[in-house]
């Protein structure tokens, strides 16, 4: 059988999910990247591991463009994307909580005017032919058995069983994407480079490692962020 002490992706993902799930350890506003944000129950905490603040510092927003993130969570980095100039902001989540939270967040932030924010299960709720510059999404990358049942909005935000979420963000994004525009994902050493890399070539995209940066915290691994560019 094998456990987490075997797998040190499953042991980050455990203990990201223990503490996500353990009421005392979420603090009803949060302060990150200089600012204060609103976090709802059952929704992805930016408190708890670095890749949050790490892909909102790094990603290069298109000034005056537009930017697209699935998966907004908290919504710190599609606010963030509005206050360093984005014009147009879309942030997508398949939780409804997260939907909310971003909500919260862009009101407390005042950049209504620029960010819309839905619920949607990848880019299902998007209108035909929107296009963006920027699409990215700080992805669920801890890899789980394909027949794994997911069995709450929680375990979503940290699990990909079978990398299905992650075949479809491959299969979808560049047709969601200007052509001169990019494709950015937030990854780590923890993830399943290679079965990403085989369904990236099947989409006709590659990887490249764009930044990088190690942590001991609250595991051993490297945050990556990733751009998928075409073939
Ligand atoms: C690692 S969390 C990142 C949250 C937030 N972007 C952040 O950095 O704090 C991944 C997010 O992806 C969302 N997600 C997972 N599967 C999704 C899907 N099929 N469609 C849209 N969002 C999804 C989860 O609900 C979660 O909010």
């Amino acid at each position: 059988m094998t456990t987490s002490e075997d797998q040190p992706g499953l042991r980050l993902g455990s203990a990201l999910l223990r503490m996500n799930a353990a009421v005392a350890q979420r603090p009803p506003v949060f302060s990150l990247l200089g600012r204060e944000w609103d976090l709802l129950p059952g929704v992805f905490a930016p408190v708890h591991d670095l890749s949050t603040q790490l892909f909102t510092t790094w990603l290069p927003y298109p000034d005056q463009g537009s930017f697209l993130e699935i998966g907004c969570g908290a919504g710190v980095t599609a606010v963030t994307a509005a206050l360093k100039g984005c014009a147009e902001v879309t942030a997508l989540d398949i939780s409804e909580e997260a939907v909310e939270n971003t909500r919260l967040n862009v009101r407390r932030h005042g950049v209504g005017e620029r960010v819309r924010v839905l619920r949607s299960d990848l880019f299902a709720e998007l209108e035909e032919g929107a296009r963006f510059d920027a699409i990215f999404w700080n992805s669920s990358f801890i890899e789980l058995p394909p027949d794994h049942v997911v069995h709450n909005v929680l375990e979503r935000a940290i699990f990909d069983p079978g990398y299905t979420t992650h075949r479809s963000f491959l299969d979808q994004a560049a047709h969601y994407v200007r052509p001169d525009g990019r494709i950015f994902l937030g990854f780590s050493s923890l993830g399943n480079h290679e079965l990403l890399k085989s369904l990236a070539r099947q989409a006709g995209l590659e990887t490249r490692t764009l930044r990088g940066f190690p942590a001991m915290q609250p595991a051993v691994l490297t945050y990556q962020l990733l751009e998928l560019v075409r073939m």
